[in-house]
């Protein structure tokens, strides 16, 4: 078990280097890891940051270069082997097995894969020391393919302490998790820490890694910039290190209040116990944020209004017109777009080209077997977007598979605006982003009002609601509760998102 260990967990990487065809993911790196403390890694999409915490964690082997865990040279050939060694990835990109439970999800790979009844008592009783010692709450005989991409993460998050591993790499753990539960893991990596645990923090959150980490790297390029203690740096001297000259200083503005005729609106939707009764309107030009905690329905709306989820009542009208959403498809010719929080999902065809995607025809023309780029004017328009949003790939030809999480992210941003929509449902569009592009996301989203879209965003960053929306509603329970009129107060949206002043800091 977790505490009957004596890790050192120190890492030391030399001279590594990792190429994906002539592209240098990773050049001439060399890293020292303290061990039992956090290691901090940041830089923007596509710097090296992944690549790195992989070849780590023994999930790709590098062209060049040695690691050495407590001054021991180690090659580890796979993620298992890693594993042996003490060394666990928590990944960008979650890798359970969708048709597995909770349970069985965190023990995979450290215990036997057929549970006897007694193996089993056994396993059950370890799972639920885990679960009371680091207070997640999970649905434990639950497939995790059901389970919302936050609980995944909890499951791997469970997985690798589980384990108990001596070095976790954790490649933006808290991306999809919540306040509440972003706190409850920064606790953890503080035991984990006091036990001994090294940690390799990857985030985007420059505000999150300068709290938890000891020393701080940062990455550009492929190549290390420095590394740093923790309390030397700023978030400012982080992003110049990053971006070096090129930095995005510019401010969210809002755009002007939007005045102009209802283009979405929703009457008494009803989903499943999931959605009661939910009615709301979006004017033309017009950001309406929806706060709301995970689970309190706020993804299901969304999906909902795009034919995902089948309503079982409710009506749907764009431009003043009914339309009646059974499927996506349906949903597109209404003039809405989505961007889901799943890119890997429901979201992109990994296999397929950068700019494939980026013009794809929504989800019909999969069904039609097209999902290749028709037209030069196409191909020109796929190349501004990727220019608009820098997203790093060596062209537009590049399989969406090949880029990092965050320039993935632009890719299924860009492929809706393509479609030029009457309705943006936005559901977490900075997840993953570097602070730069999150920047020109915001720009983009504001263009797009500006245009007339009505736009519906979901983010569970309350800062990035109250800054781009001109109204924010709170969805709590399936349902509705209060409305605010621009800029409200962060303090009085979290309470009515909890449902009670101060719930914040005294979780159940
Ligand atoms: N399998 C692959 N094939 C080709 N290129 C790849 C592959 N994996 C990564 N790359 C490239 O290597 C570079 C580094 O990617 P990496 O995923 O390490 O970036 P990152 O710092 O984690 O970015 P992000 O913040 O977006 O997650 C990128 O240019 C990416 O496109
Ligand atoms: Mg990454």
């Amino acid at each position: 078990m977790a505490d009957s260990r004596q890790p050192v967990g120190r890492i030391r990487l030399e001279r590594i280097s990792k190429s994906y065809s002539r592209r240098k993911a990773l050049d001439d790196v060399t890293l020292e890891i303290v061990g039992a403390t956090v290691h901090g890694l940041v830089g923007a999409n596509g710097a090296g940051k992944s690549t790195l915490g992989k070849i780590i964690a023994g999930a790709i082997r590098p062209d060049a270069g040695e690691l050495y865990l407590d001054e021991r040279q180690i090659r580890p050939a796979d993620p298992h082997d890693a594993r042996r060694h003490g060394i666990a990835l928590i990944a960008q990109e979650l890798a359970l097995v969708p048709h597995l439970t909770v349970m069985e999800n965190v023990f995979l790979g450290i215990e036997p894969r057929r549970w006897g009844l007694l193996a089993r008592r056994r396993i059950e009783r370890r799972y639920a020391e885990l679960v009371q010692r680091w207070g997640f709450q999970l649905q434990r005989d639950a497939p995790v393919g059901g389970l919302r991409l936050a609980d995944q993460q909890k499951v791997e998050i469970l997985r690798a302490v589980a384990s108990g591993a001596s070095v976790i790499v954790m490649d933006e753990p808290t991306s999809s998790l919540t306040s509440v539960e972003v706190e409850t893991l920064r606790r953890m990596i503080e035991q984990l820490r006091g036990m001994g645990t090294t940690i390799v923090y990857v985030s985007h959150s420059l505000e999150e890694v300068l709290q938890v980490a000891d020393a701080i790297s940062v990455l550009r390029d492929g190549r290390l910039v420095h590394t740093r203690a923790a309390a030397e740096e700023t978030e400012a001297s982080l992003v110049h290190a990053m971006f070096g000259a090129a930095v995005d200083a510019g401010q969210v503005e809002k755009p002007a209040q939007a005045g102009g005729p209802d283009v979405l609106e929703v009457r008494d939707l009803d989903l499943g116990a999931l959605l009661k009764g939910v009615s709301l309107s979006i004017k033309a030009g017009e950001i309406v944020g929806l706060a709301g905690l995970v689970g309190s329905g706020r993804s299901e709306l969304a999906r909902a209004i795009f034919g995902v989820e089948r309503m079982d009542r409710g009506t749907i009208l764009v431009d003043g017109v009914e339309r009646r959403i059974k499927s996506p498809r349906d949903a597109i010719d209404a003039g809405i777009a989505f961007v889901p929080e799943s890119r890997k999902d429901d979201g992109l065809f990994m296999q397929l080209s950068v700019a494939a995607n980026a013009t794809i025809a929504g989800l019909g023309s999969i069904v039609s077997g097209l999902g290749t780029v028709k037209s030069s004017a196409e191909r020109a328009s796929a190349s501004k977007l990727i220019g608009d949003l820098s997203i790093a790939t060596p062209s537009p030809a590049a399989k969406v598979a090949t880029l990092s999480g965050g320039n993935q992210q632009k890719v299924l941003f860009a492929k809706w605006l393509f479609r030029e929509p009457r309705v943006l449902l936005l559901d977490e569009p900075t997840r993953g982003v570097d602070v730069n592009s999150r920047a020109a996301i915001h720009r983009l989203i504001r263009h797009q009002a500006a245009s007339g879209v009505a736009i519906l965003l979901i983010s569970s960053e309350l800062e990035e609601v109250l800054a781009l929306a001109h109204r924010v509603l709170v969805i709590r329970h399936g349902a509705i509760t209060h409305e605010f009129a621009a800029d409200p107060p962060l303090a009085e949206v979290m309470e009515a998102a909890f449902g009670v002043a101060g719930a914040e800091h005294s979780p159940p």
